[in-house]
């Protein structure tokens, strides 16, 4: 007979291999039990004890809470308030389990790296994790005698922590601050009252979110800065139309502006013609 694999030895010879695995074998001739119906019982009587259990926490949120939007009981309101699609003040945030990749999107850059943020590196974990067990071919099970596989573990776990709590804190360029920046802006570019006013709503309704402007906002899906975008030469009415409908113009990553209604878009306008960068104005 084969002598067996001594705990935590690193090579496994095939004759070693399957004089382990007939042991495991007699082993489970003699104590085991069946996966039927053991195992299935078992499984049964916990997924019961799951189903229960939200059933349960369903009627504690439904009989605690009121018929009325935002009458919250123990487990939250049964309505909330109605979406509202013209809002300009939401930002929009992940559940706190997907903080830590919403902190990597906002640690790589559009357009170089966020590929490898957003799709790379998920990637490569998920392919690890699921090559690890042909790689790590050990029977060892000692935390202690398994030195690389608990550092990687605890850098994962602390790395995944950090990001969470990063996402968490991370500072969102709330419309409220941008519009702050306006009187600079006024300053800066000369705006007349008409621009002023289309720098406001610039400011308020989310154009920062993907392009920038004199410093302020952030880039994102390839939007281009536009403090300079009034050097281009286009009119007031030509800039109105293209926000209107920025698809008409072969622009299909910027949502179409024209729920906003014809004072909006001319104001946006007269604010993007007037743009013509410092000193231009
Ligand atoms: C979801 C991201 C996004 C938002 C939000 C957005 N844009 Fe854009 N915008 C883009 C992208 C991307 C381009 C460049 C498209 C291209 O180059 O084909 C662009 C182009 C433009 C251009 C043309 C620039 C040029 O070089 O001619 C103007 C003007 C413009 N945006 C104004 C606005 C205004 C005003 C708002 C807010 C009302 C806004 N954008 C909101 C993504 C966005």
């Amino acid at each position: 007979m084969v002598e067996l694999l001594p705990e935590g030895e690193k090579v496994v010879s095939n004759e070693q291999e399957r004089a382990y695995f007939k042991r495991y074998k007699e082993d489970v001739r003699e104590r085991g039990k069946p996966f039927f119906p053991y195992a299935m019982f078992h499984d049964t009587v916990m997924s019961l004890v799951v189903v229960c259990v939200i059933v349960a926490l369903t009627c504690v949120w439904y009989f605690t809470s009121g018929e009325e939007a935002g009458d919250a009981g123990i487990l939250g309101p049964r309505y909330a308030d109605e979406a509202d699609p013209g809002t300009t003040s939401f930002v929009p945030r992940p559940d706190w389990y997907f903080y830590f990749l919403f902190y990597l999107l906002r640690i790589f850059k559009w357009p170089d790296s966020v590929i490898l943020g957003t799709v790379g590196i998920p990637t490569i974990a998920l392919i690890l994790l699921l090559v690890l067990p042909f790689i790590d071919r050990r029977r060892e099970r000692r935390i202690l005698r398994r030195p690389v596989a608990v550092v990687a573990a605890l850098l994962v776990i602390a790395s995944m922590g950090i990001l969470t709590y990063k996402g968490a804190t991370a500072k969102e360029s709330l419309a409220g601050e941008n519009v702050e920046l306006v009187d600079e802006w006024a300053q800066v570019q000369g705006l007349s009252e008409e621009g002023i006013e289309g720098a406001t709503l610039f400011a308020q309704i989310g154009c920062l979110n993907c392009h920038t402007y004199l410093g302020a906002g952030t880039p994102n899906l390839g939007a281009p800065d536009l403090s300079e975008i009034g050097a281009s030469g286009q009119t007031a009415e030509e800039f109105s139309a293209y926000v209107a409908n920025p698809a008409e113009f072969g622009n299909n990553v910027m949502p179409s502006y024209e729920s906003q209604g014809e004072e909006v878009l001319r104001l946006l306008g007269i604010f993007l013609e007037e743009s013509k960068g410092e000193g231009g104005g």
